[in-house]
């Protein structure tokens, strides 16, 4: 797949079939994921697989979608919040190359932020300093939502002297 096609298809995904993801094609698009950009290579992202009861207890809405599986993707603390603002944007880039590895192998994501409420952080059992990124429910789409129009990027652009 084309790297700009697979951006512009890619869609969040609100409602999964019920056919499991095999944990090697997950694997898979982890490691893809932890090739994004971080500086000094210290590789900020931390992943927790939440089973059964921690899902239960998150009591999301729609228990992200009926997805297979679901999994947080977590930032680690840094020294100064120049440094941690650095972590989760490596760790942001790190779920947009996970999102952009599932799509292309025909699976999907929902990047649910409930995670990061103080009472979710709790029942993830995330420790101090760490961010949560998202917790991202992932499977075969049961239904993929038309794309909704961007802004054209002309309007986004300043040209400085
Ligand atoms: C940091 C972040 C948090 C998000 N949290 C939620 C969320 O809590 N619930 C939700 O339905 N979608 C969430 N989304 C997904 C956006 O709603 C979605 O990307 C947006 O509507 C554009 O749709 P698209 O991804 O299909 O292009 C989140 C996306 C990002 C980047």
């Amino acid at each position: 797949m084309m790297i700009i096609n697979a951006i512009k298809k890619r869609r969040s995904i609100k409602q999964f079939k019920s056919d499991p993801v095999s944990e090697d094609d997950v694997m898979s698009w982890l490691e893809a994921a932890s090739y994004a950009p971080n500086h000094r290579l210290n590789e900020p992202w931390e992943l927790l697989f939440v089973g059964v009861e921690t899902r239960a207890k998150l009591n999301h809405k729609t228990n992200f979608g009926g997805a297979p599986v679901v999994l947080t993707v977590l930032s680690k603390p840094a020294n100064s919040s120049f440094e941690r603002d650095e972590n989760v944007m490596a760790a942001a880039c790190f779920v947009q190359n996970f999102l952009l590895a599932a799509h292309e192998a025909g699976a999907g994501v929902y990047w649910a932020s409930l995670g990061a409420l103080p009472h979710n952080r709790s029942i993830l059992g995330v420790q101090d300093g760490y961010d949560v990124i998202g917790i991202l429910g992932v499977g075969y789409p049961e239904d993929v939502p038309m794309a909704k129009q961007r802004t054209a990027i002309a309007s986004k652009i300043t040209y400085l002297a």
